[in-house]
């Protein structure tokens, strides 16, 4: 038998840069801050896990690949955790992990993916325990702890449309309001600094004191904006939000630059514009997030005409989290 489980990638709203020490491999990637996010629901990883005979090892595939080394040992360290808490005898398997977007384009895919191999990997293992099956599906917090594991931003893709992160797992925050995501792939080359490094310098930042300081206020905004559904109040919170990302990032103890000038420029070019129902955020990447109420496609083609700017569209909205197939 093979379980199969979906997830889409997450888009942070308040931003998790920054990771408190960790003791042990339980409380792993847990941001220094509370972070907001929404989840999407076009870009998808799907899952498949199985089991193999046990004088086998790990096979693990990304995109009808063999994994990298380095995938591998993720991937199997995250198998290694989830039979562990499962208290279950680890046996080998067989993993293939597919998106449905492309990769390195300011789509975060270890978010998706993680959060949809913790739920095939339980469903895998619990197969003939259907109670137990159950209760993994109902405790989503746990699922979004175990997920977290794997990779900080996978705690916010378990649940959606929007969620709520602090300490080991997110909840789902209980809005109804249909926001769209419009990605902007500039360049789809993989970062030069990975994430994970980033989280170590952003300590260095001679600005993440006064960051963590002010954060909770803005966090407080932008969750009632989020009530109120009031995109104007939303948007400037945002885009505040992701430049300061940005500046923590440039002015770590070893400079992280992950915007182009394109970028720059398209954030220029949108700062003159008065009046604007779009607005937009950044990942560690140089590809910004343009959220609306709406679709934007055409308006933002008209902007990339205008600014002489060549780029790929994504078009996303937001959606309701990790689920079995
Ligand atoms: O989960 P990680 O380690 O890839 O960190 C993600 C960090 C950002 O995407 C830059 C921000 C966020 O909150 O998602």
């Amino acid at each position: 038998m093979t379980s199969k489980a979906v997830a889409s990638p997450n888009i942070a709203l308040i931003k998790y840069w920054g990771k408190k020490e960790s003791q042990s491999d339980l409380d792993r990637n847990i941001g220094l801050n509370p972070s907001i996010s929404m989840t999407l629901s076009k870009a998808q990883t799907v899952a498949e896990v199985s089991q193999k005979h046990d004088n086998e090892l790990d096979e693990i595939f990304i995109n009808n690949k063999v994994a990298s080394l380095e995938d591998q040992k993720k991937v199997t360290k995250h198998l290694d955790r989830i039979f562990d808490e499962l208290k279950i005898k680890r046996y080998p398997c067989l993993v293939k992990s597919e998106n449905n977007f492309p990769m390195a384009t300011g789509l975060a895919s270890s978010a998706s993916a993680f959060a949809a191999l913790t739920l095939a990997t339980i469903n895998e293992i619990l197969k003939s325990d259907s109670s137990k099956i159950e209760f993994y599906l109902k405790n989503k917090e746990l699922l979004s702890s175990l997920a977290r594991r794997g990779s900080g931003s996978a705690a916010r893709s378990i649940e959606g449309p929007y969620c709520y992160w602090e300490r080991e797992s997110a909840q789902k925050l209980k809005l109804d309001w249909k926001l769209y995501d419009t990605v902007l792939i500039l360049s789809r080359e993989k970062k030069a600094i990975s994430s994970s490094q980033g989280h170590l310098l952003a300590q260095s930042s001679p600005h993440m004191k006064n960051r963590l300081e002010m954060l909770p206020q803005r966090t407080e905004k932008v969750l009632r904006a989020l009530e109120l559904k009031a995109i104007n109040d939303l948007g400037p919170l945002i885009e505040e939000e992701a430049l300061e990302m940005h500046k923590i990032m440039q002015s770590s103890s070893s400079p992280i630059d992950y915007l182009l000038p394109e970028t720059k420029k398209l954030m220029q070019a949108l700062n003159q514009q008065r009046t604007r129902d779009y607005y937009w955020t950044l990942d560690a990447g140089p590809n910004p997030h343009f959220i609306s109420e709406r679709p934007i496609r055409e308006e933002l083609e008209a902007l990339l005409k205008q600014e002489d700017i060549q780029g790929e569209i994504w078009e996303d909205e937001c959606g309701y989290g990790a689920k079995l197939l």
